[in-house]
């Protein structure tokens, strides 16, 4: 009876969550520019007012209530999920936290700027302060080994720093050694099937048909254009995807459209009792990337696929006609070493991680300044990917996530490759004749193997625990070593 108003109160603070991030969606797909400076404090406003209520006394009263009573084992990972949430948002002083939303926003303009102006010095001070309440942020956390393990919790719940530098160190000898012979097995065609001129309109209207034919449910959706591709998560029957279409490229749009559709899947198939509550969301931002991943990579650039997606590609675009399946394919997969991670391949992807996760956990350990930074930025380049950028702004200054204080969330795009490459597998054990059922373009014994042993777990489990029970198995990176291995060495 009791956790009922812990919910309810839930419930209606994630209803502040809905609007807020409707506002957000529509300030980067139709928002007239204009409007962008009241809008910003709109939605400030209106996640201020969420996050007041969250750490209200109110909600700790309702916790302590809840814990009194018998809880269903549901209830307890609800009451579980809240009190981690709320006790390290609680144990951040107020004035602490506005600071850090302050000087982030700043931060994130004097990046933008620094980028443009390809000009370190613009960002460096700017970062040096992000960093310094960042850590504030985290001694009043707490931890017991390492700065960055408050980090990583936030978007891996329960992952140590310790144990991703294990997973690191093996991965790392593996790709730095097989890289060049991969980049040697798969090179570019003289004439790329992408390039050329694609009408962005027509490009769209092949997205929409992609999204039906994968299982996308227009009725709890839409596709829309944005410079970044991203899906929103709007609510409940209300999951939107968004693409970016080039004009000379038809690959970049196509391939960020199918990872954003795995989001989507993912939170579209989040039980309905589950909305409004910590459970209606993926388990990790690590798993929610596999999701992306997995169709991006694993399907999308699949040979089945592309026995499947040819004639659909020639319908709408007949210049492609001359094209085989093999050279479809082999575009969609040509490994080559890049300066720019959001441009790299599904080989060198996860090289660029390590690079930034090395580098930001020493700059949380105090074991690196901002000022060394370009420096050893370059200097990882070249270890990792014997490359060296000319100018920051493809080396240093090319991401995002720094400047707005997102410290420890890069990791997760390599732990949803991993991932993604042990689901594989274990989806393989189980549903028979995949490859056919990729190249007949029938997706629906594939959605409903993610939906049970994934989607409909919402936040249930923490990672790997999820895991282990979606594939039989504890989580094993060698599962992504040996996807790499069968599709690009043939071993
Ligand atoms: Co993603």
């Amino acid at each position: 009876m009791s956790v009922k108003l812990l919910k309810e109160h839930l419930k209606r603070i994630s209803k502040f969550q809905s609007a807020s991030n409707l506002l957000h969606w529509d300030m980067l797909t139709n928002m007239p520019v204009a409007a962008g400076s009241w809008r910003a404090e709109v939605i400030g406003e209106i996640s201020a007012h969420a996050f007041e209520l969250f750490i209200s006394d109110y909600t700790a009263e309702l916790i302590d209530k809840a814990e009194s009573g018998d809880l269903a084992s549901q209830d307890k990972r609800v009451v579980e999920l809240v009190k981690k949430d709320y006790s390290r948002l609680k144990k951040i002083p107020y004035e602490l936290y506005k600071t850090f939303q302050i000087e982030t926003s700043r931060s994130q303009k004097a990046w933008e700027e620094a980028k443009t102006k390809d000009n370190f010095d613009i960002f460096e001070p700017y970062l040096e302060r992000v960093i310094k309440l960042l850590k504030e942020i985290i001694e009043s956390i707490g931890y017991e080994d390492n700065r960055y393990d408050v980090l990583l919790d936030r978007y891996e719940p329960g992952l140590k720093t310790s144990e991703l530098v294990n997973i690191i160190k093996e991965l790392k000898t593996f790709l730095v050694a097989v890289v060049p012979e991969i980049e040697e097995k798969t090179l570019p065609l003289k004439r790329g099937v992408f390039e050329g001129c694609f009408s962005v309109y027509k490009q769209y209207k092949m997205a929409e048909e992609f999204l039906k034919l994968l299982g996308y449910d227009f009725n709890r959706g839409r596709l829309d254009t944005s410079e970044h591709p991203f899906t929103a998560f709007i609510g409940l029957g209300d999951v939107r995807i968004t693409s970016n279409f080039k004009l000379d490229n038809l690959s970049h749009g196509f391939f960020a459209l199918i990872h954003e559709f795995g989001h989507a899947l993912y939170d579209l198939n989040i039980p309905q009792e589950f909305y409004g509550l910590p459970l209606g969301e993926g388990a990790s931002m690590g798993i929610h990337e596999s999701q992306s991943r997995f169709w991006e990579n694993i399907i999308g650039r699949s040979f089945s696929f592309w026995e499947f997606a040819r004639p659909i590609f020639v319908r709408h675009f007949p210049q492609l006609d001359s094209f085989t399946e093999e050279e479809f394919y082999n575009d969609a997969n040509v490994v080559k070493r890049s300066l720019i991670r959001v441009y790299s391949d599904e080989v060198t992807y996860n090289l660029h991680i390590m690079l930034r996760f090395e580098i930001e956990e020493a700059l949380i350990n105090d074991r690196l300044s901002v000022k060394e930074l370009p420096g050893v930025w370059n200097a990882k380049m070249k270890e990792y990917l014997n490359l060296v950028p000319i100018n920051n702004r493809d080396g240093v200054l090319q991401d995002v996530h720094w400047s707005s204080g997102a410290f420890g969330y890069f990791p997760s795009y390599m732990l949803g490759n991993l991932y993604s490459a042990q689901i594989y597998y274990a989806m393989r054990s189980d549903v028979s004749e995949f490859d056919e059922l990729v190249s007949k373009g029938d997706f629906t014994p594939i959605v409903n193997w993610l939906k049970e042993k994934i989607h409909k777990k919402g936040k249930l489990y923490d990672p790997k625990e999820l895991i282990r029970i979606a594939t039989g198995k504890e989580f094993d990176t060698s599962c992504f070593v040996r996807y790499i291995k069968e599709k690009y060495l043939g071993v």
